[in-house]
């Protein structure tokens, strides 16, 4: 089994349970103007529906596509998504040509795959189901911020578990490799987890994005909409089109 077969399952939500309907709603209020006129949106790896939930709130027409099991269930149980989302994986998305006006893909849901040209691949699909004049809103890690301000080790408490992360870069600065030790504070139950993402620079999106077809109109290094700085920004946010 593949890490991101496995990862996506009920520790995912007590592991990231601040990655919250608050910063999707930040970052929809930030960067939903871009995908003002440009419907139906699909929100790409769209997990347990927060962002899904706040492009709806937000009235855009929009639809999500997820590999998770176990968080697509989550988004109908919490946010009544059913007949939204579609259980699939990114690589070979069952849309046809031109079916989306704009695409997201947020919160570092991108770079899960351990050969380059699979990793591409999410790029030219997102790129074959939207329509001319489409949008992608793309937010991944800052490499560079990760790679030089490594913290290689965390210890947080977060919904009754403990929860002992340990980061490593491999592969000469290509991989970054979480494993997480999750103990439930009552039973001192242990389950360890993994996640290996590669860590692309802006370099190689804008590469990526450019062999796919696509044009960067804009770049971005933060939910607020501050500039990208390399090395600082928490977060690398990609716009761009289909032409
Ligand atoms: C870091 S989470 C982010 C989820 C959501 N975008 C958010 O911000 O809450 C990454 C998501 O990618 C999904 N995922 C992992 N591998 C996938 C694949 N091969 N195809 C589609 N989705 C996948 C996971 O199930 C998970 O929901």
């Amino acid at each position: 089994m593949e890490w991101y077969e496995a990862a996506f399952d009920r520790f995912y939500t007590v592991m990231y349970s601040h990655r919250d309907t608050k910063e999707a709603a930040l970052a929809i209020e930030t960067f939903g103007h871009f995908l003002q006129g440009k419907s139906p949106v699909l929100d790409l790896a769209s997990g347990n529906g927060r962002y899904l939930q706040t492009l709806l709130d937000a009235g855009h027409e929009a639809y999500g596509l997820d590999l998770s099991h176990y968080l697509l269930r989550s988004s109908v149980q919490q946010w009544g998504h059913e007949g939204r989302i579609v259980q699939g994986d990114m690589r070979q998305l069952p849309f046809a040509h031109g079916s989306f006006g704009s695409a997201i893909n947020m919160f570092t849901s991108f770079g899960y795959f351990s050969v380059d040209t699979d990793n591409l691949l999410v790029f030219r699909e997102v790129h074959r189901v939207l329509k001319p004049s489409g949008v992608f809103l793309f937010d991944f890690i800052n490499a560079t911020r990760i790679s030089a301000k490594l913290l290689d080790e965390t210890r947080r408490q977060s919904m009754g578990f403990d929860i002992h992360e340990r980061r490593v870069v491999e592969g000469h600065g290509k991989y970054l490799v979480k494993h997480a030790k999750i103990s439930d504070l009552e039973t001192k139950k242990t389950e360890s987890i993994e996640e290996r993402l590669r860590l692309y620079s802006k370099k190689d999106l804008l590469l990526m994005f450019g062999s796919v077809g696509f044009q960067v109109i804009d770049i971005f290094g933060d939910y607020h909409g501050n500039a990208f700085v390399s090395g600082v920004s928490d977060r690398l946010i990609i716009v761009c089109e289909k032409p």
